[in-house]
């Protein structure tokens, strides 16, 4: 079983009765962005920020994808060549919808009611970050912890003849080290200022765990694709042997807690700064919009504006 120790729930708890004490500003249709940080157990944490409204362009966004079954998106990067120039990567992934609130399929669900405890994480949280899932070893995280995080991802959503561009900055969560690796201690940290509780369910916060969120992403791959995370080293020459026995193609994993494949798999989340639609329904009317996240004093909002195609 993963540990459960790094719950966040109680710095969440402790936030959440500091919201209900504290006379909270309303803000309409804005974001805060400022989080507060409470110190526990000696190590200062952030925790999610009060008060946020979902982003003007998430519901859209959503029912789009919503419309298009299986979607796809691409990613890009920054990498840097061997005269340390840097160059743009992009590759396809899968995208996994809003961090955290995946829909597992049944025989996920099973798999996590049978391995989980509580079948997985509590429904208390929600945001604008849209998630995908990786393999540790692969170039695109690297790349991000190389050049402040920066992403961009785009859909092409033909059925609805719209384009979505997300740019921000992206971290990856799932090493099985917890917050004892340092990378991992400040994707948890950036990801936690952008999340949302959800209506009411401030009691179920503590029950919430980072484990059981990435746990709950494993779950939802099929067997086939657990295994992949026991492949031979991603983009090795296929002539060098892998010097671990474990690690071999077409391999298919029933334990969602597997130590070989969990220490290569990440959960990657992408905290948004810009957006962008472009809509081709009507092309002598071409449709976009732009929505930017703008930090003020007193948090930070979206700014919309509709520009020429
Ligand atoms: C349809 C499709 C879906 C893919 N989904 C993912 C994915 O969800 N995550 C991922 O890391 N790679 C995915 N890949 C593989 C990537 O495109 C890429 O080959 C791999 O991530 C290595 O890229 P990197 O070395 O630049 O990180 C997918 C490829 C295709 C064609």
């Amino acid at each position: 079983m993963v540990p459960a120790s790094a719950s966040i729930g109680h710095q969440i708890s402790l936030q959440v009765a500091l919201r209900r004490l504290s006379a909270i500003k309303a803000y309409s249709g804005s974001f805060p962005s400022s989080s507060l940080s409470l110190s526990t157990k000696g190590t200062k944490m952030s925790t999610p920020s009060e008060n946020r409204q979902p982003a003007p362009w998430r519901d859209i966004l959503d029912s789009h994808l919503q419309q298009t079954p299986g979607y796809e998106f691409t990613i890009a990067t920054i990498g840097y060549d061997a005269q340390q120039r840097p160059v743009p990567r992009v590759r396809t992934c899968g995208c996994r919808g809003f961090f955290p609130e995946l829909e597992l399929h049944p025989k996920g669900q099973e798999a996590m009611d049978q391995q989980v405890e509580g079948g997985g994480n509590p429904p208390v949280f929600e945001s604008d970050m849209l998630s995908f899932t990786t393999d540790a070893r692969m170039d695109k995280l690297p790349q991000l912890e190389s050049s402040g995080h920066a992403i961009e991802a785009v859909f092409w959503l033909k059925d609805l003849m719209t384009q979505w561009r997300i740019k921000g900055t992206a971290y990856a969560i799932g090493n099985p080290s917890g917050e004892d690796a340092e990378e991992e201690k400040i994707s948890r940290n950036e990801i936690r200022k952008a999340l949302r509780v959800r209506g009411d369910n401030d009691s179920d916060i503590a029950k919430w765990t980072w484990e059981k969120a990435v746990t709950k992403y494993f779950a939802n791959h099929s067997p086939v694709a657990r295994g992949s995370f026991r492949n031979p080293h991603p983009g090795q020459p296929r002539s060098s042997t892998p010097n671990q026995l474990d690690l071999k193609l077409g391999q298919k994993v029933l334990d969602l807690h597997d130590s070989v494949a969990r220490e290569n798999f990440r959960v990657v989340v992408i905290r948004p700064e810009e957006v962008e639609r472009l809509d081709l329904t009507d092309q002598e009317d071409a449709k976009r919009w732009n929505w930017t996240l703008i930090d003020g004093n007193d948090g930070s909002r979206w700014n919309e504006v509709e520009l020429w195609p």
